[in-house]
């Protein structure tokens, strides 16, 4: 009986075997100077908390919420990677590959290394998230742009050559000139603008520009600008997510549906389509979306096998390319471009949908982020005057929970409330943390003769964060038996400012005032003021 069916299943796998065969996809493709060049850019777009939490959004927890799981991609990615050298992916959002990143073997980041030398894999854009552009002070997108280059300098010893502001609603000036062209990038893409907007540039085929953000810095502050013809997705019809309904290339001619010539017809009037509004024979595809390539073999297969059709056909040529490649193309091209100098505020994505509510939803979110940007100044000031060491307390987690707070779904409030509630919690827990390097820092600065690298003091500064309700035990303490309250208020402005201090009152017989100025983390007493 056993083996009548082994008989029945061998003779069934030698027909099969007759007709199909291994087949080698060429997709070597770079560009053709005279067709049509179709960028093949393979990407997710990873929100860092949205409808989840970063962390839920990592692991891929809460399923029920958003299917998505950023470690699924990441983990996916690379042997998509290893099985075609001239397969290509960028990765945005730092805050998740970090997480990934820790995660590795030894084994794996090396490979990784590998990957990112050889350009298959790029960083693009590069800090711990893509920050909102209009309710961030524009420290805050400094930083947490600085935070994330700097783990890719020390790591790979690369920087990010684009900006990739893809999801953002509606761009400023100042990532224009500040975060585009003084950060150093090359170019710079988005997808959000207004809608009429965007049907006036696509006529006008003015989507591509140059930027020139800032008024007094002019031509010397400007960076090349790209607004995507929709939005940051593939063309309608070129989603290759595992549970998508693009309908894949199936060129298989024993199995039914083989429809290669027509997903090949379908790709090149789309790529005429985009070539129509778009400016030199360049056009870029955004081969993703939110939270794609979680089973990223099905992306790279279909493009694979329209990379080797459309080539064959002709008519146009595709290639797997990143922004990089896009931009270095274009400036090949020295073509000249239309200008932009103002910003692309306010953002309405249609008729009557202006998305202007966000400048001041979340009002307590915004408002502690800020105040928690001010502190995270100061603080990381006062870490460096005592000397900054490689233990804790230090003023990381702060600098990590800012970063993720900058996020275009964290501080401008279009997240769900539990995420709302992660980001004050991760904060607060940097906050808590840095409380403690400021206390021990303003100790040891307030010693005599203390400089850089003063050892632990033993006055123990406490913090006043509530005294918008007036209190503040520290301030309570009975001074009638000969001991001394010190209060220390610190400027951690670059400039003298003026402000009214007020604290809850005690009871003290007498008040010395000093002025103290810190030059060079040395303390310079200035005068004494007694009252
Ligand atoms: C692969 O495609 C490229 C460009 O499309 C072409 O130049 C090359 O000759 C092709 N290679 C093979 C082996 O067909
Ligand atoms: C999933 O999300 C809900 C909010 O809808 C939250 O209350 C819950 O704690 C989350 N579950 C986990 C395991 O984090
Ligand atoms: C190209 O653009 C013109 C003008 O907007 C339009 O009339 C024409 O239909 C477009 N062609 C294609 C192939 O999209
Ligand atoms: C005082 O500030 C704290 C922390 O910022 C806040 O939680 C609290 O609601 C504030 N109290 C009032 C009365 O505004
Ligand atoms: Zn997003």
């Amino acid at each position: 009986m056993g083996v009548v069916e082994l008989i029945g299943v061998v003779v069934l796998l030698g027909v099969l075997c007759a007709e199909s065969k291994y087949m080698v996809y060429n997709t070597s493709a770079g560009i053709d100077g005279g067709k049509i060049n179709v960028h093949l850019v393979p990407h997710t777009h990873d929100d860092v908390g949205w409808l989840k939490t970063v962390d839920q959004y990592y692991v891929g927890s809460n399923n029920s919420i958003q299917g998505a799981c950023v470690q699924n991609v990441l983990d996916s990615l690379l042997p998509a990677l290893l099985a075609d050298k001239n397969r290509k992916f960028i990765y945005v959002e730092q805050a998740f590959f970090q997480r990934w990143w820790r995660d590795q073997s030894e084994l794996t980041q090396s490979i990784v290394k590998k990957v990112v030398s050889s350009g298959q894999l790029e960083f693009i854009n590069g800090g711990m998230c893509m920050h909102d552009e209009a309710v961030p002070h524009y420290i805050d997108m400094i930083d947490q742009t600085t935070l994330g280059h700097r783990f890719l300098k020390e790591e790979f010893g690369v920087t990010p050559r684009i900006g990739w502001q893809i999801d953002p609603f509606g761009h400023s000036a100042v990532q224009a000139y500040l975060l585009g062209a003084e950060v150093g990038f090359d170019s710079f893409f988005f997808g959000r603008i207004d809608y009429q907007d965007r049907i006036k540039r696509k006529k006008e085929r003015s989507l591509e520009v140059i930027w020139r953000g800032s008024k007094s810095l002019g031509s010397s502050a400007q960076i090349f600008a790209g607004a995507f013809p929709e939005n940051y997705e593939p063309p309608s019809g070129f989603y290759f997510e595992v549970n998508a309904d693009s309908p894949v290339v199936q060129d298989n001619v024993d199995l039914f549906d083989y429809n290669v010539q027509d997903r090949v017809n379908d790709f090149v009037a789309a790529a005429i389509a985009q070539a129509n509004i778009t400016r030199t024979n360049h056009i870029m595809w955004t081969m993703g979306t939110d939270f794609k390539y979680q089973y990223a073999h099905t992306w790279f297969r279909n493009m694979d096998k329209l990379i080797h059709y459309v080539n064959k056909d002709g008519r146009v040529n595709a290639l797997y390319s990143t922004p990089s490649i896009y931009t270095d193309a274009k400036y090949a091209t020295s073509k000249s471009w239309p200008l932009k100098v103002d910003d692309y505020f306010p953002y309405a994505d249609r008729a009557n949908a202006y998305w202007t509510g966000y400048y001041t939803s979340r009002p307590a979110l915004k408002f502690y982020v800020r105040i928690m940007s001010g502190y995270y100044l100061a603080a990381r000031q006062l870490e460096f005057f005592k000397g900054r060491r490689n233990s804790r307390p230090n003023t990381d987690a702060l600098a990590d929970a800012l970063a993720i707070a900058q996020h275009h779904d964290a501080v401008t409030g279009t997240e769900k409330q539990h995420v709302a509630n992660d980001y004050a919690k991760r904060l607060s827990i940097g906050y808590t943390e840095a409380e403690k390097v400021v206390a021990s820092s303003l100790a040891c600065l307030t010693d005599s003769k203390s400089s850089i690298g003063c050892g632990d003091s033993t006055t123990n500064f406490q913090q006043c964060p509530l005294l918008n309700i007036t209190y503040c035990p520290a301030s309570e303490t009975d001074l009638s038996h000969g001991k001394n309250l010190i209060v220390v208020i610190y400027n951690s402005l670059g400039w003298k400012r003026e402000d009214v201090v007020r604290f809850p009152p005690f009871i003290f017989p007498q008040l010395l005032v000093l002025d103290i100025e810190v030059v060079m983390g040395v303390m310079v007493r200035k005068k004494l003021i007694k009252i």
